[in-house]
This record gives C-alpha cells, sequence and structure tokens, in this order.
C-alpha cells in the first residue's frame, strides 16, 4: 500500500496534509526517513510519525451506548452525530443499522461492510431486543397482537418476542429494524414509546457499559457475529 494513503487511512490527516508530514521529513519507516509519498510499505514495515509506531488497522469493531441526542449519520445539520462519541483510527465507519436521535442502547459501528450488510439483512434473523416506557396502560391483547405479523402501511413485520414488565413498560424483540419499528408496532395499538432503549443485538449486550461510552469488539465477538452470518 501506497504510504500516503496507509497514514490517510489511519487518520493522520487527508492525502494532502499526509504529503506534506512526508515532505517535511517526518516519517520514517524502519527508523529511516521517508520522502515519497508512493513509497510501497509492506506487511514488515514500522511506519513512525513523528516517532510515534502507526500501525495499521484494517477493520474496526465498535460497540457504543448511545445516548438520546446524537444522530446515526456522517453528518447532520441539527445533531451532534454517534461518531463524535467515539476515538477511532478509521474515518470511513458506519453504523450498522440505526436507531432514532431520542433512542438510546446498543450500537455497532464498523467498516467491515460485508458484515453489517449481514447484519442487518432480515434473512440472517438477528434478534434486536428493545426497553420500551409506554404513555398509555398496556392492553391486555398486547401480546397477542405485537407477536404476529403486523401491517404497518409499508410493510408487514415478521411477528416478535414481546415481554410486558409492567402496565407502562415492556421488552420487544425484533428480526427486522426498519424505520421507526418499535415506535409505529405501538402505535397500532394506541400507545406512544416515551422511551426506547435497545438492550441486545444477536448475542451482545451493553452489560456494564455506561451511557455515551464504546468499547472494541474482542476477536471472539467479531468472529461469533461472523460466524452468525456465514461468514
Ligand atoms: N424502532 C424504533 O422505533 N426506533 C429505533 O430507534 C429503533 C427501533
Amino acid at each position: 500500500m501506497r504510504l500516503d494513503k496507509y497514514l490517510a487511512d489511519m487518520n493522520l490527516g487527508t492525502r494532502k496534509e499526509v504529503k506534506t508530514l512526508i515532505k517535511n521529513r517526518l516519517v520514517k519507516i524502519n527508523d529511516e526517513i521517508i520522502t515519497k509519498a508512493d513509497y510501497n510499505v509492506q506487511d514488515k514495515d514500522i511506519v513512525k510519525v513523528n516517532d510515534e509506531i502507526i500501525n495499521y488497522v484494517e477493520y474496526e469493531y465498535i460497540l457504543l451506548h448511545k445516548p438520546s441526542g446524537y444522530v446515526c449519520a456522517n453528518e447532520d445539520r441539527l445533531y451532534p452525530t454517534v461518531f463524535e462519541l467515539i476515538e477511532s483510527k478509521r474515518k470511513d465507519l458506519f453504523t450498522v443499522g440505526r436507531l432514532d436521535v431520542d433512542t438510546e442502547g446498543l450500537l455497532l459501528i464498523t467498516n467491515d461492510g460485508i458484515l453489517a450488510h449481514r447484519l442487518i439483512a432480515p434473512k440472517f434473523h438477528i434478534a434486536k431486543k428493545y426497553y420500551v416506557r409506554l404513555e398509555n396502560d398496556l392492553i391486555p391483547e398486547a401480546k397477542e397482537i405485537l407477536e404476529k405479523p403486523m401491517d404497518l402501511g409499508d410493510f408487514i413485520t415478521k411477528g416478535s418476542t414481546f415481554e410486558k414488565i409492567s402496565s407502562k413498560e415492556a421488552y420487544l424483540t425484533i428480526e427486522e429494524g426498519k424505520f421507526h419499528q418499535v415506535k409505529r408496532m405501538f402505535e397500532k395499538i394506541d400507545n406512544k414509546v416515551i422511551y426506547l432503549k435497545r438492550v441486545s443485538f444477536g448475542f451482545l449486550e451493553l452489560d456494564d457499559l455506561a451511557l455515551s461510552n464504546w468499547r472494541y469488539l474482542s476477536e471472539e465477538e467479531i468472529n461469533e457475529l461472523k460466524k452468525m452470518v456465514g461468514i
């Protein structure tokens, strides 16, 4: 890989900015100053900028406990984005599906397009569990109605798992993730979601990760996710 791409991929600046770093003799490979932006970096090479080692990371897998008030988008005119909450080496990250701006909970962020695409594909049936707080009391038929396929106008749900916690609280587990799906399902039974939090995504849970905090997925978790979607 070209040296300027290597450094730009690792977020050291734009292609133009990293070329300036190289020209200014701040980049070393195996402790030798390199002034050519098109130097072909090999796996065994040790790349340093300002004498700090820069390892190349091809893929990143991040689990964020998303707070309310942040959008799942690369840019937004009204709200800060979830990417402002994480520190990452890669700048080509995206979210695996989306949570609404006012939804909290477990959000995966990666630059692994194949894995992300499969994790949100309905055919792999990845369960997403939400904690829901409602404006009104649940009707007695809630479980029966929500668990069967529901016609939401633009699509029919595949069915879900409903667990009542109290008169105004429940868990709902769905395998799809259509726009505002959970909110729309409760609207259909004349209720309103006033607080929504995704508590799990497949086998991944928030555990004790505090609101707004994030962590990298472990190798085992990445492999397990890949296994679930046949990679
Ligand atoms: N369903 C919703 O309505 N909103 C979300 O953010 C996620 C699922």
